[in-house]
Order: C-alpha cells, then structure tokens, then sequence
C-alpha cells in the first residue's frame, strides 16, 4: 500500500482525499522551464534579511495587538521557549496512540460528532443523519485556531476549525445506506466556529454548547464571492445567474489567522467533487474528469456535474481562499477571487512596511506552484470593518526560484552542493498588477480563474507540492513545506533543481523565503532550512548544517506555525513511508542550534497531524488529530482514539473519531482518555514498549 503511493500514506488517503490524482499523470505539464540565476545568488541570507525584515517584525508585532484575543504579542527577540521538554523518540507507525513528551498529557477538547448546540442530538454513530451531523463538530479537522475571547480573563475562547474531507470507510456501520452515507458526509464537511471554556488558566479547555458564536458552516451555507471575478460569467450558474453567491465549501486545509482577527481557509482538493466532460485544457490542468466523484454527490445535486445544463461554471465557485469572521455569527463568509483560483493549501497574512496585507499561498499538487499576493489598500489599525475588504483588490504573483550552485552538483541524491547550501534568489512574476492582467492572451477572469494556466504562461518554477506558507511572526522570513513528491525526476517528468533537489522527493523539504526588501518586493533569496528524511535509515539529508545524528527524524511537512518567541514547528503528513507514526515537531531557525529537530508527539495508527497551535507562553499546544485509523472499516478498526473505551463492555471499543487534542503539562489524570490509552498500548516513557492494543493484534 505504502508502495501505491511512495511516500504520501495510504490508498484511502488517495481515493477520498484528493481524488487519486497522485495516480494519474500529474496536472501541470507545461514546457515552462527552470531557470538559474548566478547573480541573485550571489546575495547571502544575512544580506536578504537586511532592514526590511526589522521593519516587517515591529508590524507583525503592532498588527496582532489589536486583534480581538490574540496571542500575546510576540517576543521582540530570540530566547528561550517556555514550552519546555524532552523530545519523544520516533513511534512505530501501527501504535495506535498520541504520545506526548514526558511530564505531559493530552485531552480531546471537540471530537467529530460532539454537540455544539443546546438541542444538538447526541454522537449516535449507528443512526447518523445529516440533520444531526449539520448540528455536530464535522469530520477530519485540518485547520484550527484558538483566541481568547477579550474581557474574559482568559476564562473563554473562539475556537475555529475547518473539516477537510470524510472516511465513509471508518464512519458507518455496514447497515447505513449510500444514500445516507452521501447526505451525512456531505453534512461533515465544511467549518465550525464553537466557543470553549475553563475554570482555571491550567485546565484543559471544554464546549460550551450556549456559546453566543457557536456556528456550523455547512453545504447550504452561503458564501459571496468578491474582487475582480464577482458577477462574471464565468461564475454564473442557474442557480446563481449573476454569479455573486454559492452554496457550501469543500475540501478545507490549511488556513490562517489575518491580522485583523478573521479566520482564511483554503479550498483545496476541489477536483475530487465534481464530474465534467474532461476535454477542456483548464479541466485537464485542473484534474476533473468524467469518472464519478469517490462520494457520489453528483447523484443528489446535479450542480456537482457540470455537464449539466445550467451547471457548467459550478466548478469555477470552489478552489478559493475563504474568509470568515466567527465573532459574528450572522456574517456571510467570503470567497476572495482575487488570490486565484487553484489547490490552495490555505493563506496567511503579514502587513508589510508601507502597510499593505501580503497574503502568501502554496497550490498543493506534484509541480505547482507558490503564489503572493499584495493588497491595493493599506491596513488600517483598529478599523476592523476595513482590514476585513483588504483581500478583496490587489496584485497577485507566482515565484520563480533560480539556483546558484552548478546543475552538475545537483544530482538528484540531495547531497548538499560544493558552496554548502541548496540556495539561491528568486523572483515573483507578476500575473495581476493594478487591476490588469500581466499575462499575454489573459484577461483579469481568466488568470483569477484558470490562474495554473496563467502561471504557466509566465513560466514559474515548479515544485514539491507546496503545502503551508507562513511569515515568521517574530521575523518576517517566510517558511514553505514542500511535502513530497514521488514523480520528481522519474521518467517524463521534471528533473531535479536546487529548490527540489531530490529525485523521487519521499520526504519532502522545507524552504526558508527572506523577501529582498520589504514584503512587497518582488526579488527573495531562498534556502532550504531543511532536507527531511531519517539520517539512520541512510537518508540523504539536511539540517541547515546541524549534525544529523542528533534530530529526530522528520518526513512530509505539511503544516507550520511558530511559537512566541519565532522557533518553527512543523507537523507532518506522510511519517508511515518511512515507518513512523505523524507528529508534531519544533526546528531551531537561529544560533548554534539552526537545524536542530525535536519531536513534541505522535499522533495513532493512520492519522494525520493538522492545525498546529503552539501556546509556549501557556505552556500549552492544540493539534488537530485527522482520520484515525482511515485504513481500517467499520468491522475492523485500526484505532480507539480518542476514547479508548469500551463502553458498554461488550468487547468492542469505540470507533475513531478525528478530534482536536490539547497538550498540557502534568500526569494524566484518573479517568481520562491518555490514562486509558496508556493502560492499552503502554506506557512510551515508562521504559516499556508500546503495543498496538488488545484488539488490534
Ligand atoms: Fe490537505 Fe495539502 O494537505
Ligand atoms: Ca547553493
Ligand atoms: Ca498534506
Ligand atoms: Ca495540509
């Protein structure tokens, strides 16, 4: 299985997550080329940083003050982490349990299924409908955020997550009928917004189901679109003749808190929903074809097949960055058309010097591309309803990265070249700049909707799945995972260069992006902080130059985020393909220890680690735990997370459930789930071996 998909996790993953496009030829298969550019290299990273990036740090820092609960405002200079710990040793990918470093525990705060309503029915796996799933927590949490609601003295907070993609496999007993396997699916995508609360600032948060912003974001939820695309043909349909509106989100990933408090979400893989004759160049550059989708939602809205009449543009209303404000309730959420429109991972945002919002996103397929985008209007403090239109206009671009070592030394083995760094500069090509189109035989429409094409067209650089884009907070300096991609360099594919320098790409890598100026510029130098793999399984790796021998191995990064005082944590997507469970892990950027690994935790059996938040200052962190066990079946489970319980004692435990977990310090307590999971699979820090479970063989 793992064969199937070298590197990536299983074929489950593969079919309902994103459509087996890793099966089929890849997507992109323009002639744009890749270029080298000795002089742009000829910078050093020191260089890059320059006076801009101070700049960009004081902004970051006054941005997030007037944020409604933010984080504490981030430290003005490196130091030490409060978050504290020994780092856990890798866990074989069959143990089903999330291990945390020693001298903590986890918690479940909101599991797929829990209530979020005063009248919201009770988690009833054996008669699920899709009424009750629209008022439950929905399945597969990717993205997740968690801000303290102001004036509550750190007693209540808004938590945000999004709800990627479904395990029908893991969620149904046999009994449940296609039909309503499709309409409770279709219920457990989307978003929720649900506040939390604690009675002290140590416990671990819990729902509150009064929560005044409680908020499930369904299928039949309205979305507006707006910027340049908004009332276009290409977006109008029957349904929406003026092409304003749509209903529902799909397929949400990553995402990003903006400076002005709102939540950005990235509709991702899109393809995998909808049906369409398959012959048009920008459905073949988009990977929609005329098989039936994996879900089938075809067969009750016809929307989903966009041959039919009236639905031809329904496909053009998803694959975008959506906007929503959980502080209100009643808000409408917006899909911005002015980033494009692609496999968006998700978007973040950081104010540049002159104070314009400059949003960065990663289009997550085997050789797509990295995209910025730099806002028409400048940030206004404390003008919350304004900030909130600022990605709405602006200039949109798409990177080229050249190398500075010689091709020859790049050979595809990830051997670090003669000048001792995978490194170079780069530029961003402009495809929209001031409301006109860059891009020859383009207009405004079609780059905002076919904008892979448009990229093509402009020749960007090709690479390793672009997965989460993020501007260190504390310095300005941008941070891009490149998750894997297995077709790099094999046969009929692009060969290897310096920002993808291994053939076959299992592990993935991670690069360092310093803007050339201020946030706006459109010159970067670039480094890979990281070449990931497991140095004891020989390996070819890089830690920016820190022994290898002394990190914890690391495979297919996904998401990042960064803790107060700037250090990069990275969770992954993809550990099983070098026999490890995913997990969550801090890397170094500065001083002696740059490059220096250390894993935080593991997450079960299949699961994926999403939604990083870290909470150094609380000594505290949130992840969000995705499909469980998502290669087992109803009959057959591979994992009991997060309950680990067999509740009515006849022998069957309870079915996995994708959950988001905090981490806190201290023991376990009697009666919780990390107490009940230890007791079952062992204890990681009692010197003991882990087992799989009792059930589990
Ligand atoms: Fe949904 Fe790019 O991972
Ligand atoms: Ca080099
Ligand atoms: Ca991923
Ligand atoms: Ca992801």
């Amino acid at each position: 299985m793992l064969d199937h998909v070298r590197g990536k996790r299983s074929a489950v993953t593969c079919a309902l997550k994103c459509d087996n496009i890793c099966s089929r030829p890849a997507c992109n298969t323009s002639d744009n080329d890749y270029f080298r550019d000795v002089a742009s290299s000829a910078l050093s990273r020191r260089q890059m940083l320059g006076a801009g990036a101070a700049g960009a740090l004081a902004l970051a820092v006054g941005a997030a003050s007037d944020v409604a609960g933010a984080q504490p405002a981030a430290a003005k200079s490196w130091g030490a982490s409060k978050l504290t710990f020994t780092p856990i040793e890798p866990v074989h990918h069959a143990v089903d349990g999330l291990i945390v470093p020693e001298g903590y525990t986890w918690e479940p705060i909101v599991r797929w299924g829990d209530g979020l309503f005063p009248d919201s029915p009770s988690f009833d796996p054996e008669n699920q409908s899709a009424d009750s799933q629209a008022k439950q927590f929905g399945y597969n949490n990717d993205y997740l955020e968690i801000q303290e609601v102001p004036g509550s003295n750190g007693r209540r907070a808004l938590l945000f997550a999004n709800h990627e993609y479904t395990n029908e496999n893991i969620m149904f007993p046999d009994s449940t009928d296609e039909a309503t396997r499709r309409a409770v699916g279709m219920a457990a995508h989307g978003m929720t917004a649900v506040e939390v609360t604690r009675k002290n600032r140590n416990d671990a948060w819990s729902v509150d189901v009064e929560g005044a912003r409680n908020r499930r974001f369904t299928m039949d939820t309205e979305y507006t679109f707006d910027g340049p695309l908004r009332g276009s043909q290409l977006l109008a349909t029957d349904d929406d003749p003026e092409g304003t509106t749509v209903r529902g989100t799909i397929n949400n990933c990553a995402g990003g808190l903006t400076p002005w408090g709102t939540m950005l979400s990235g509709e991702e893989n899109f393809h995998g929903y909808f049906v369409s004759d398959g012959t048009s160049e920008a459905d073949r550059r988009y990977g929609i074809t005329a098989e039936p989708t994996a879900r089938g939602w075809e067969i009750d809205e016809p929307r989903f097949d966009t041959r039919n009449p009236g639905h031809e543009h329904e496909k053009n209303k998803f694959g975008w960055i959506v906007e929503v404000d959980p502080w209100d309730p009643e808000s409408t959420p917006v899909k911005h058309t002015s980033l494009g429109r692609f496999n968006h991972e998700g978007a973040t945002v950081i104010i540049a010097d002159d104070g314009r919002a400059v949003a960065y996103s990663g289009d997550d397929a085997r050789f797509e591309y990295l995209y910025k985008f730099v806002s028409r209007d400048a940030y206004v403090e404390d003008d919350r309803e304004h900030n909130k239109t600022l990605l709405s206009e602006g200039d949109l671009y798409v990177a080229r990265f050249t190398g500075g070592s010689p091709a020859g030394e790049i050979d595809g083995s990830g051997e670090v070249p003669s000048d001792g760094a995978f490194d170079g500069g780069g530029t961003w090509l402009p495809l929209i700049v001031d409301g006109e189109s860059q891009v020859s035989g383009f207009s405004v429409e079609e780059v905002l909707v076919h904008t892979r094409l448009a990229a093509d067209a402009v020749g960007a650089t090709k690479m390793d799945r672009p997965e989460d884009v993020e501007p260190n907070p504390v310095t300005g300096t941008v941070y891009m995972a490149c998750t894997n991609n297995s077709n790099r360099a094999a046969a009929g594919y692009p060969g290897v260069d310096e920002p993808n320098p291994r053939a076959k790409n299992r592990d993935g890598h991670v690069v360092e992006i310093t803007e050339q100026g201020d946030q706006t510029s459109t010159r970067f130098g670039w480094t890979l902080l990281l070449v990931c793999g497991d140095p004891a399984q020989g390996d070819a790796t890089y830690f920016s130059g820190f022994p290898a021998d002394q990190v914890s191995p690391i495979s297919c990064p996904d998401n990042v985020a960064f803790d107060s005082v700037g250090n990069l944590w990275i969770s992954t997507d993809g550990m099983p393909g070098m026999g490890y469970c995913d997990g969550l892990f801090k890397v170094q950027l500065e001083g002696r220890d740059r490059g220096l690994v250390e894993q935080f935790l593991s997450v079960p059996a299949g699961a994926e680690t999403c939604g990083p938040v870290i909470r150094d200052t609380q000594r505290t962190a949130f992840v969000a735990v995705q499909h469980p066990g998502e290669d087992g079946s109803w009959q057959a489970p591979q994992s009991y997370f997060p309950d680990y319980v067999d509740s009515d004692g006849d022998g069957r435990f309870a079915l996995p459930r994708p959950s988001v977990v905090q981490v806190l310090k201290g023991r376990p307590k009697r009666g919780t789930a990390d107490r009940r999971q230890r007791q079952l699979i062992g204890d990681a820090h009692s010197g003991g071996s882990l087992r799989r479970g009792p059930a589990l063989g």
